[in-house]
């Protein structure tokens, strides 16, 4: 029969569902003036359409709003100087900062002010890394392979991570600054729910025919899911919702294993389980009742 598999923590992680619900709440009580995220609140497409259907507005910078504006920052976090010029122009602001990520900009402010040299390692054009590094006037030294890490100029740092960073690349990264004898003071702070997110798609992976990965193409999260689900699985697919399901290629499978990153919704993966269910034909299709209880 075909069994489809939901990988365990694939969904919305704990700092998304807190934004997303900040957000509602905020949208019930708005007491006028516009109601905006400095942003995509978070990286899907089904999840940002409804936010604009129901008037939530996107800008770039707190300079785009006006006086009286509720602002809500993501869960991706923001610099500290968006914090300065959001008071400066009476913006309200709603901070939906995820707790982890707050937890890095004190980490790195306070590292900053002892006079620290402050490594991030990530991706330097990510929303998140860009916010921490706000947090040390932007003079971190950001480093995503070994390659640019290899140019640190420093002999000592403080080293922290993008919350959605693979643990390798880290431990490559932090491997390779200590044998070039920098003294570093290491703070992983990779979130748990990755982490967790990513081994059980990793294990997932490797016991069934072919591997779908749920999320928008903007993810960086659910793109790195999919990385490593690839290394174990050759039939593995991106797919951002049950239209782009590649059918064909799915059908025979036996086991087919699904995860999701963190900012894809619940509603998104119940549509690519039934969509597969319905349309992928081997000996003894598993019933849509069936999967649906366990799940
Ligand atoms: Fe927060 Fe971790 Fe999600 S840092 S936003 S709970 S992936």
């Amino acid at each position: 029969r075909l069994e489809i598999i939901r990988a365990k923590h694939s969904g919305f992680c704990f700092g998304v569902r807190q934004a997303i619900d900040t957000t509602m709440k905020q949208i019930g009580r708005n007491a006028g003036g516009r109601i905006c995220t400095c942003g995509q609140l978070i990286h899907n497409a089904t999840v940002t359409d409804e936010l604009a259907a129901r008037g939530v507005g996107i800008i770039n910078a707190p300079e785009e709003a006006s006086a009286g504006d509720t602002v809500i920052v993501r869960s991706h976090g923001e610099p500290q100087r968006f914090y300065r010029t959001a008071r400066e122009r009476g913006l309200h602001v709603i901070d939906a900062t995820c707790p982890f990520v707050a937890r890095i900009h004190t980490l790195v402010h306070d590292a900053y002010a002892r006079g620290a040299h402050i490594v991030i390692v990530g991706d330097k054009n990510h929303p998140e890394v860009i916010g921490i590094n706000g947090w040390c006037e932007d003079t971190a030294f950001i480093a995503s392979t070994a390659e640019e890490a290899s140019r640190y100029p420093f002999p000592d740092a403080f080293v922290v991570s993008q919350t959605t960073l693979n643990e390798k690349v880290f431990d490559e990264i932090t491997g390779l600054l200590q044998r070039m004898g920098v003294r570093l003071e290491i703070q992983n702070t990779i979130c748990s729910a990755t982490r967790e997110r990513q081994q059980a798609a990793a294990e997932l992976s490797e016991r069934v025919d072919a591997m779908i990965v749920i999320g928008g193409r903007n993810s960086s999260n659910t793109k790195k899911l999919y990385e490593i689900c690839k290394k174990n699985q050759n039939k593995c697919f991106f797919v951002e919702n049950n239209k782009d399901l590649p059918l064909k290629q799915l059908q025979k499978c036996n086991r087919i294993g699904i995860a999701a990153g963190a900012s894809t919704p619940e509603r998104v993966i119940k549509e690519v389980i039934s969509t597969m269910s319905e349309n992928i034909t081997n000996e003894n299709n598993i019933s849509m009742a069936d999967y649906m209880d366990e799940i």
